[in-house]
């Protein structure tokens, strides 16, 4: 009992460690996470213990001179929140099926190639969500059209769940699609290959330049900013206009808000348009 105490108190984070470290998180992959000091001690401690720390002053140096690589990777995996599920915000969906993809349908008559971008995917459900909107949308034509779908995340192990796609569907997913775009996984269903081999997932941290080789006619960047400050969502949403075509499309979560004077326009309450 007494020696489960002294190890919780050796895995206390101090000020000016707790400082460095969110300095540190800010300013690479812009998750603030100031008002997380507890979740930084409970769910990096074992972490620490497992990895032959000693202290969050000895994880916190190394991780500032390492800067990437396996650390990184585990201490995003532990702290980002990758709650997703199918089906949410159907009224996004609806507003995506009936207005946006008949007009870009219509914009790319000639070449039938659409680009589309979920820039924080976490375990797939959205990507792979669109891709199933999409398939209903086009039907017999769908074969036609060249609609590939980038999904990014930053955190590696939510993009190894997206590529696994073995999902627990919820009650409202239509019996049609889970027919159609699903096989019974156990008690679980699993993605099938049409939907899968539509998207093409790689990690991405938004907070880096976007140098994807083509403009997106429809960006999905929804449940992300909430963990950014301002200045970083701001910058992040001017990267993603610049990185969509005129008359491209923003979709965020019904949660979140741009800033006032974004030089996107407002359609829906969370749609906006180049
Ligand atoms: C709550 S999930 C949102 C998933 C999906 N877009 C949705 O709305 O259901 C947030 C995702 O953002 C990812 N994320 C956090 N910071 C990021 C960053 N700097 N770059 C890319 N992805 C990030 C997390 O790994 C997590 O999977």
């Amino acid at each position: 009992m007494s020696s489960d105490k002294s190890v919780v108190k050796e895995m206390t984070i101090s000020d000016v460690d707790f400082n460095r470290m969110v300095k540190f998180i800010q300013g690479n992959y812009g998750i603030d996470l100031h008002a997380k000091r507890q979740l930084i001690q409970s769910r990096l401690g074992n972490v620490l213990k497992r990895k032959g720390y000693t202290s969050f002053e000895q994880y916190v140096d190394f991780l500032l001179k390492d800067g990437s690589g396996d650390d990184i990777n585990e201490l995003l995996n532990k702290l980002t929140t990758n709650y997703t599920y199918f089906q949410r915000e159907t009224d996004s969906f609806d507003y995506f099926v009936k207005r946006i993809l008949p007009d870009i349908e219509r914009k790319h008559q000639a070449d039938k190639t659409l680009s589309i971008w979920s820039a924080a995917c976490s375990s797939g459900e959205e990507p792979y969500n669109v891709t199933m909107y999409m398939m209903d949308y086009f039907g017999a034509h769908w074969k036609e059209w060249d609609a590939r779908m980038l999904a990014t995340d930053l955190s590696v192990d939510v993009l190894g769940k997206a590529q696994q796609g073995i999902y627990q569907l919820p009650d409202n997913m239509p019996e049609e699609w889970k027919k159609n775009y699903f096989k019974p996984s156990g008690t679980r269903h699993q993605i099938s290959q049409k939907v899968k081999d539509n998207v093409i997932f790689r990690q991405f941290n938004l907070m880096d330049e976007i140098k994807f080789k083509r403009k997106f006619d429809v960006i999905f960047c929804r449940n992300v900013m909430i963990y950014f400050d301002m200045p970083t969502k701001t910058a992040l949403i001017n990267r993603l206009y610049d990185a969509t075509v005129p008359g491209g499309y923003l979709i965020i979560s019904l949660s979140e808000n741009l800033p006032p004077d974004t030089r996107w326009k407002r359609l829906t309450s969370a749609i906006f348009q180049k």
